[in-house]
């Protein structure tokens, strides 16, 4: 092996190691980053929307209207006779669809015959805790949910 044919070798060497380096420190870095995020995610302001339901007047007492948001979730509004609510339609036990049932003035989950009152707490059945609650809006006679931006 001459002296040329060293030097391309170690200078190959050379550029490989700093190449590899390069990529470690870089790789090193990404992984650093998302682990951070994951340990202590950044205190971001949580962020609402308001979605328009309807007029007052069209949900009388006793009865439940359900809504679809941007994200596809589905979200009961009911007049209760003291005020609207707006839960959740995913069941907390294991995601069945509730639905309302005015003639029992309760949310029912066919699934496993889980029972919630119409303010979304749990009356019966396997049910671990409430149906999920939105805040309810009234403006000039009309419904509004605020939902969170996700
Ligand atoms: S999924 Fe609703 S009661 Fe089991």
């Amino acid at each position: 092996m001459d002296n040329s044919e060293k030097d391309k070798n170690s200078r190959r060497d050379f550029l490989s190691s700093t190449l590899m380096g390069v990529g470690l420190v870089a790789s090193y870095g990404v992984a650093t980053y998302y682990a951070t995020q994951f340990v202590a995610p950044e205190n971001k302001e949580k962020v609402f929307r308001s979605i328009y339901v309807s007029p007052e007047k069209n949900i009388p007492v006793g009865v439940s209207k359900t809504i679809t948001d941007l994200k596809g979730r589905k979200i009961s509004i009911t007049n209760t006779g003291s005020g609207f609510t707006a839960l959740s339609t995913v069941c907390t036990h294991l995601g069945c669809k509730v639905h309302w049932e005015g003639s029992k003035n309760a949310f029912y989950c066919p699934c496993h015959e889980g029972f919630f009152d119409s303010d979304g707490n749990v009356s019966q059945g396997p049910p671990p805790r409430p149906l999920d609650k939105y805040e309810v809006e009234l403006i000039d006679g009309n419904i509004f949910v605020k939902i969170e931006e996700v």
